[in-house]
């Protein structure tokens, strides 16, 4: 049987810095091993842990897409000691990955309904992963209207510019992007916090089902918006990031209650979080 602490190793194909703040970087990831990617079977809404020799592993949500073939893709935000290390490798390093762990978004339910995608900030990886995934032509047709509300604090810090520029153009897509505040006089988007634009442009929760990944203060002050639009709990999608060792359900870093959020989350439903202590 395979140790599930034993990582693939994988080459850094390419790196790009996203944001102004240079704190936000997109790593391509190509397996060194071909049954390894065989291996790595995917479904948007997972994370994997990533490792960096010397220096331990963090939890990162995948931000490809399993109809991109050959790579993986992972945003980074600078905030301590593995991820500082990891934002100063460069292409062709050789890094560690362990996965894919944790759930995925409820893809069954989500067919045939409206989908509204919901993201603030760095936690939009996964979103694009999923985005990716309903563009697909096999996977389109399965889906309703997709609507997408995407916020960072300004246009400097907003993820994969090129992409949100191109879903913008399509016709099968509805994309609201917005920003906290900007005093760039070019600008054509929203300006205003995502739960704001959100009551603004969503006008119909029926037969619609909401995905939302963002900040804690972000999910906090959506989540009575989407109540208010009338989602019920079960249709209201959540993806937590709660601090993680193992990964698999076997340390107990990650509880809430008798929950694991690396084994039975990261995503969860509001219905199944009201049931829960409140300590996400
Ligand atoms: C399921 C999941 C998916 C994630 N996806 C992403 C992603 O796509 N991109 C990304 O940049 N980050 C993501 N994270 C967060 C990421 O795991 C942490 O930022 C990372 O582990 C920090 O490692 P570090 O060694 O650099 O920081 P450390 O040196 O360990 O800590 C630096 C600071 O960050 C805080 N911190 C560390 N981990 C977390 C955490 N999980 N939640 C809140 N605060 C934390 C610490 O308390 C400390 O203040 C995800 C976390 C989870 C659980
Ligand atoms: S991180 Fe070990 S049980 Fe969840």
């Amino acid at each position: 049987m395979k140790n599930p602490y034993l990582p693939y190793p994988v080459r850094i194909d390419e790196v790009v810095t996203e944001t102004e703040d240079k704190n936000l970087k997109t790593f391509k990831l190509v397996f060194m091993d071909p049954e390894a990617e065989k291996d790595f079977s995917y479904i948007p809404g997972q994370f994997a842990e990533l490792s960096v020799a010397g220096k331990g592993e963090i939890s990162i949500g995948i931000a490809s897409s399993p109809t991109e073939k050959g790579f993986l893709k992972f945003t980074v935000n600078k905030v301590g000691l593995v991820t500082t290390h990891l934002h100063n490798m460069v292409e062709g390093e050789i890094m560690g990955i362990r996965g894919p762990l944790g759930n995925t978004y409820p893809w069954e339910d989500m067919e045939g309904k409206n989908v509204v995608i919901i993201g603030g900030g760095f936690a939009f990886t996964t979103l694009r992963s999923s985005i990716i995934y309903m563009l697909h032509p096999d996977n389109r047709p399965k889906f309703k209207d997709i609507i997408v509300v995407y916020g960072a604090r300004s246009p400097g810090m907003l993820l994969y510019k090129e992409e949100l520029a191109e879903w913008e153009q399509r016709d099968d897509l509805q994309m609201h992007i917005t920003v906290d505040a900007t005093d760039d006089p070019d600008w054509k988007y929203n300006v205003g916090f995502v739960p704001a634009i959100t009551e603004q442009k969503i006008t119909n929760a029926e037969n619609a089902i909401a995905i939302v990944c963002g900040p804690p203060v972000m999910i906090r002050f959506t989540q009575p918006v989407l109540e208010k639009l009338g989602f019920p709990p079960e249709r209201i999608i959540l993806s937590l990031e709660m601090r993680m060792k193992c990964g698999i359900g076997i340390c107990g870093r990650c509880n809430i209650g008798d929950k694991y959020v690396c084994k039975d989350g990261p995503v969860f439903s509001l219905a199944q979080l009201k049931n829960l202590p409140p300590e996400y």
